[in-house]
């Protein structure tokens, strides 16, 4: 599929199919009002004897109609004008894309941008949505062979627009990447699987990519990690990936993706109806690896590091145990109340990690806590954020990128009591019921390099889609590259 950017106008643009939005009420676009007095007031007609039905998203293509130069031109409904926004860009975009197998097709965007929103964002988004992977274990190059064009056609060429196209295919590549990644099974995708596709960032200009075998986690004294780890016979892998885009004086951005390749609980075993997705327990980890690739090939002016503890959560005769008591990087001893909270545990170190960077700020995703679902159902991912301007930062870029989050409280007196141990500086649950997403997140903040700005995103119930069919979405990654470029 190709995508193109065009300074024409509708009336002599020349492409097999023509696309041209109208609203109810007999709202036309100008691309639907040239079509319409180009064919003598044909859609006028069609709408009034119901031929037409100009709801959001319906589509109906004519052929050969006077005056207009397209063999085809397709009518697409757009809805109430009072009610057009984000989503309803979403789906008439969709509903274009769909509506015509044309090989090339022209789209006046400019007729649809969204309320407070620019060209550059209705073109980003278009290319994102046009290339963004449906099927769920192929990957990006499938896509991009088939032959379409689309033409976006603009008022004005400007070097703004074509940088927004070039931003939204490179969001979409990357949506792709991180869902083909999440969606191997854990068989495939395994830590060292992690591990080699990390390795192959490093032929991307300015990327060094360094992997820390078991031994090497033991040296550092991620003992957090190593407990979660010591239950399977495969072997866990500490991915840190950098990329410097910019100075080296310059602090970098950290991100840190928790990279669990199978979640059985360990000794406390997941139930197995529990257990059936948990290959999805690495979506975090897929996330940061794919957002750290574009942001390194879009030659981002920035410095970045990609921090991924990447290892399986399985039941063993040397599986750590509940009551164990072990002593993360950073020195603070953690009792091990229950095994299936795992995640916090290798992400523990891999914050306290990040410290010898002096990092400007870290943020880390992960499928943390089934609480979530509770909390915010599978629409908004959940945001803990120690720094008021980290936190207008995320929630700017999930605006732009239309990522839903909501942030919620942790830390402080009361979620900190929920935590307390008598053996050990910090227990790795809280009470069963009780604000479990807040609580896990009030575990990490113990473990975050003192100081610096830090957002830790809960991605449980967003990361993937459950059921029959489950499927990773590729969130959060638009989110992550946004808040990169924008940082
Ligand atoms: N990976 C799970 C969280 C999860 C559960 C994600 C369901 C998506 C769907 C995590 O490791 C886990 O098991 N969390 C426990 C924590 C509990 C033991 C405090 C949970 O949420 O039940
Ligand atoms: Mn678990
Ligand atoms: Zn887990």
């Amino acid at each position: 599929m190709q995508l193109k950017i065009c300074a024409q106008s509708i009336e002599t643009v020349q492409t097999d199919a023509v696309v041209v939005g109208v609203f109810s009420d007999g709202i036309m676009t100008p691309s639907a009002a040239y079509a319409e007095a180009a064919c003598e007031g044909a859609i006028t007609e069609m709408i009034a004897e119901g031929d037409f039905d100009t709801k959001l998203g319906s589509t109906i293509v004519l052929r050969d109609m006077e005056g207009i130069w397209s063999r085809r031109l397709v009518l697409l409904g757009l809805g109430k004008l009072e009610d057009y926004d984000d989503d309803a860009f979403v789906q008439a975009v969709g509903a274009a894309l769909k509506a015509t197998k044309a090989q090339t097709v022209a789209l006046p965007l400019e007729d649809w941008i969204p309320p407070a929103r620019t060209i550059e964002w209705a073109v980003e988004h278009f290319a994102r949505l046009a290339l963004t992977q449906k099927e769920p274990l192929k990957c990006d190059e499938v896509e991009l062979i088939d032959d379409h064009t689309y033409m976006v056609v603009v008022e004005e060429e400007k070097k703004s627009i074509a940088k927004a196209l070039k931003i939204g295919q490179a969001k979409a590549r990357a949506v792709n990447d991180a869902k083909y990644w999440a969606n191997m099974p854990a068989n495939f995708c395994t830590p060292q699987f992690l591990a080699e596709t990390a390795m192959k960032m490093a032929d991307i200009k300015h990327v060094t990519v360094k992997i820390h075998d078991e031994d090497a986690i033991r040296e550092l004294g991620m003992n957090a990690f190593l407990a979660v780890a010591q239950g399977s016979r495969v072997a866990p892998r500490f991915i840190e990936l950098h990329y410097q885009g910019a100075s080296k004086s310059k602090a970098p951005l950290v991100m840190v993706g928790k990279g669990i390749t199978f979640d059985a609980g360990g000794l406390c075993l997941k139930p197995g109806a529990h257990m059936t997705e948990m290959k999805y327990d690495m979506c975090g980890a897929a996330a940061v690896m794919a957002a750290f690739k574009a942001i390194a090939k879009l030659g981002m002016k920035r410095n970045v590091i990609a921090l991924i503890p990447a290892c399986e959560n399985l039941p063993d005769g040397i599986a750590y145990k509940p009551s164990d008591v072990i002593t993360a990087l950073n020195g603070k001893t953690i009792e091990v109340q229950n095994t299936d909270a795992e995640g916090r545990l290798i992400l523990a170190d891999a914050l306290a990690y990040a410290a010898r960077f002096e990092p400007r700020a870290i943020v880390d995703v992960a499928t943390l806590t089934g609480a979530m679902g509770v909390a915010l159902g599978n629409h908004h991912h959940g945001l803990f954020v120690n720094d008021p301007k980290l936190c207008q930062a995320m929630e700017e870029a999930a605006d732009r990128t239309m990522e839903a989050l909501w942030a919620l409280p942790f830390g402080g007196r009361y979620y900190k009591d929920l935590l307390k141990s008598n053996v050990a500086d910090i227990a790795n649950i809280g009470p069963r019921g009780e604000a479990g997403a807040s609580v896990a997140a009030t575990f990490l903040a113990a473990f975050v390099p003192e100081g610096t700005p830090w957002a830790h995103l809960d991605i449980a119930m967003t990361a993937w889609k459950s059921g029959r069919m489950p499927q990773a979405t590729g969130r959060p990654v638009p989110l992550l590259i946004d808040w990169i470029a924008n940082a």
